[in-house]
């Protein structure tokens, strides 16, 4: 099989970097970093502490899959190797990659409240911009354009789930792509965590003792083996103050969009 020919050498404990089994593929800023966090907590998870862009950037894909592979963590032969790319979702090669490498791939898409994943997407960028001294526009100025919903805005384009999914689709049956609610993760973290187990056939190890509420950070931070800690300070940041007109059109917008969407998954979520 592909993951035998790419495997690297065995060390001498027994452990050895795997092509990835299971891939998170996105989106961008619907809570990725926390969902490869709080899915690591099983013993049975291997994950790759960076995101590896292997899929969707040339320069890394050129490379080949023995690169990818070496790119991944120490693992034992039981567990699962997993990798976090957000950009994969969105970029319209990778699901046909990701098919050659692996047509069993198990896909984990994490997706939150459309618009509110645009004003998550802004602050990003805000903040990236604003760190090299660069200009940004107001959010308002992205949003719309002469009294209408920019669609040239990539924000708004990364919120059209239905257009991506398409894509995936092609290539994966629904059977193989598994959808976390990234607006219950960030609420009430173990029933999703619950059901990615499941889905992964992983024994149910994690557990309510893995998560408590931080007050300060307003977010749920995690617990293992009596170690705690949070998620990193530029995950859970204030979102820009958007006009309260602006972003009824906005979810008005997205009516159409996110049904679509429940649509192609058979599902649908409790978004605005
Ligand atoms: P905001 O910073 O806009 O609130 P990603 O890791 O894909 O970039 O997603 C970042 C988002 O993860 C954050 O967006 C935050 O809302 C969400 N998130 C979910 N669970 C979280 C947690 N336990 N701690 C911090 N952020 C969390």
């Amino acid at each position: 099989s592909i993951q035998n020919q790419t495997q690297t050498a065995v060390h001498p404990n027994g452990t050895r970097q795997q092509l990835p089994q299971t891939i998170i593929i996105g989106v961008r800023k619907g809570g990725t970093r926390a969902l490869i966090e709080m899915l690591s907590l099983h013993p049975g998870i291997a994950a790759a502490e960076s995101e590896v862009h292997f899929f969707d950037w040339e320069d890394h894909f050129e490379k080949g899959l023995q690169w990818y592979a070496s790119q991944m963590p120490f693992s034992y032969p039981h567990q699962i190797t997993v990798e976090k790319t957000p950009a994969y979702f969105t970029s319209s090669n990778v699901p046909e990659r990701i098919y050659k490498m692996n047509p069993a791939t198990r896909l984990l898409l994490i997706l939150r409240d459309p618009t509110e994943r645009i004003l998550s997407d802004y602050t990003q960028v805000f903040y990236n911009r604003r760190q090299k001294h660069k200009l940004y526009q107001h959010i308002e100025t992205m949003l719309i354009k002469n009294g209408d919903i920019n669609m040239d805005y990539k924000a708004l384009n990364r919120s059209l789930y239905y257009i991506h999914m398409q894509n995936w689709l092609k290539y994966f049956p629904l059977s193989h792509i598994h959808v976390v609610d990234g607006n219950m993760l960030i609420k009430d973290p173990l029933p999703e965590m619950k059901r990615v187990e499941k889905f992964l056939n992983l024994s149910a190890q994690i557990n309510a003792s893995n998560f408590y509420f931080n007050k300060t950070k307003g977010f749920y931070c995690l617990r293992n083996h009596g170690r705690e800690r949070c998620l990193h300070e530029s995950k859970g940041r204030a979102h820009p103050q958007v006009a309260s007109p602006i972003l009824d059109k906005l979810y008005q917008f997205f009516h159409e969009p996110n049904r679509k969407f429940f649509q192609l998954i058979g599902r649908t979520f409790d978004w605005h």
